[in-house]
């Protein structure tokens, strides 16, 4: 993947700023949008010559690639505030996931979805024309970015309409340490994003969050 390639990522939170910083170590120019860029000041001075701050619809108009990483109740304001025009063509790398303003029941997160209707497939509705990716949803952000686990390198469940943008996205996951499992179409999302729930479950009962799925095969 080249690295001439901008990378506009929307979100300011963990995930925005842990992928921004990825990106930038491996030498992409990166810009990270907020509806508050003096939120990420602090993160800006610290990140290095290749990642700076704006809005969101700064950082949409930046990114050859767009990531997608805002909270879930707020992704489709998002899309809709990044301009689903403006996203048209571009790779949209979404890392949401449909959590519910809701506690977990038994460490076991609620979603406003349903196992019918993932939340990829409500925002491909509302931007047509960009290439969504499902990608980085289903581990901590602690281990997005070339994790160390002794088990070899793990592996990220993506999905998406867009065969070449899939091909993109694996890209970016070998750069990041991952092995990339295609799930198939945006309809798949309604089983990868529910892998969060699964995920999250060792962290609420037992306040274990390092670790990550492998698929493995004879
Ligand atoms: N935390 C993880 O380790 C992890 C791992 C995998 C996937 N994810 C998923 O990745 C996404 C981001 O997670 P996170 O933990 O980094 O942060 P988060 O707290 O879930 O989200 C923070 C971001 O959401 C935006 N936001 C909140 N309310 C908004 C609204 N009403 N309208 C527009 N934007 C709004 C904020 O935008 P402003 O900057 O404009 O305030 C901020 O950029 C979530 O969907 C989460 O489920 C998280």
């Amino acid at each position: 993947m080249s690295t001439k390639k901008r990378i506009g990522v929307i979100g300011s939170g963990a995930v925005g700023q842990v992928l921004a910083g990825g990106f930038a170590k491996h030498g992409f120019e990166t810009m990270v949008g907020s509806r508050d860029a003096a939120k990420l000041k602090e993160w800006a001075a610290k990140a290095g010559s290749l990642a700076k701050a704006g809005t969101v619809q700064e950082a949409a108009r930046f990114g050859d690639i767009v990531v997608l990483a805002v909270k879930g109740t707020a992704a489709e304001e998002a899309v809709r505030l990044a301009g689903p025009e403006t996203l048209a063509g571009k790779i949209v790398m979404d890392a949401t996931n449909p959590i519910a303003e809701a506690p977990p029941t038994n460490g076991v997160l609620k979603f406003f979805t349903s196992l019918d209707e993932s939340l990829m497939e409500r925002l491909q509705r509302l931007a047509p024309k960009a290439r969504f990716v499902k990608a980085f949803s289903c581990v901590g952000n602690a281990l997005m970015v070339n994790p160390k686990l002794s088990g070899g390198p793990p592996t990220m469940f993506i999905c998406g309409n867009d065969a070449e943008a899939k091909k993109e996205v694996e890209g970016v996951l070998k750069l990041f340490g991952w092995e990339t499992e295609d799930a198939g179409m945006v309809e798949a999302a309604r089983a990868i994003e529910p892998l969060c729930m699964l995920w999250c479950i060792p962290g609420f009962l037992k306040n274990d969050w390092v670790h990550a799925f492998k698929l493995i095969r004879p």
